[in-house]
């Protein structure tokens, strides 16, 4: 049966264009493959600290040599990176924020990007067979031909990071000139409505 985990990190609920786009991917996800599972993990709402001292004591601690308090502080990450090893296919909705990824999101990659378990320690990618799509909303427009193409470091990060784990089957569905939803310009379906074709391709992909 396949399955899909989908990482939420608009802190802007039914307004966030880029949950939209992610309901809208989910939908011919669904369509595309019957009885499939999804999985949803929404940064808004899970707790993320940022690593600090004691998380990186825990983290490189040996397993066998952890206290119960170590154990506890690396929880959450292994059961995100648990999360991500279950899934075929993984769906990344996401703003920019000052041309990055939301702090939230960073944060997630600090938990999941975890040396021999999600990245071998010969530097090689574990989480291997795995497609992943990334639905980006932002203000601004990045894709070719724009003449702030350079400023587009979310999704150029995001390849690279879902690459050092393992995952190089990547489509990007950029939602550019988000803001003109905001302003009250476009409505939100007008705006899904013409990505639709590419969320559609993204979702059926096999
Ligand atoms: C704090 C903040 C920083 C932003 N920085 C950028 C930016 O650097 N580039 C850009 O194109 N849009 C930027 N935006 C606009 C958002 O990317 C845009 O509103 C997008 O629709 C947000 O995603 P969401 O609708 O899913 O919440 C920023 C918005 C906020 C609130």
């Amino acid at each position: 049966m396949a399955k899909l985990l989908v990482i939420e990190t608009s802190p802007r609920g039914k307004h966030s264009v880029s949950r939209n786009m992610t309901r809208r991917f989910v939908q011919d996800w669904v369509a595309a493959h019957p009885g499939g599972e999804v999985i949803v993990r929404d940064l808004m709402d899970a707790g993320l600290r940022f690593v600090d001292a004691a998380w990186l004591q825990a983290y490189f601690t040996p397993p066998e040599k952890h206290t119960p308090e170590m154990a506890d502080m690396l929880k959450l990450s292994d059961l995100l990176v648990a999360e991500l090893l279950a899934v075929d296919h993984l769906v990344i909705a996401t703003p920019v924020y000052n041309y990055n990824v939301p702090a939230v999101l960073k944060a997630w990659i600090d938990h999941v990007v975890r040396k021999g378990v999600t990245l071998g320690f010969d530097g090689r990618g574990l989480v291997t067979g795995k497609k992943a799509s990334v639905l980006i909303a932002s203000g601004g427009i990045y894709t070719e031909g724009s003449p702030i193409q350079e400023r587009d470091i979310a999704s150029q990060y995001l390849r690279l990071i879902l690459g050092v784990i393992g995952i190089s089957d990547v489509t990007f569905v950029a939602g550019g000139g988000a803001k003109a939803v905001d302003l009250g310009e476009q409505t939100m379906e007008a705006f899904v409505e013409k990505l639709g074709g590419e969320l559609e391709r993204a979702a059926s992909a096999r």
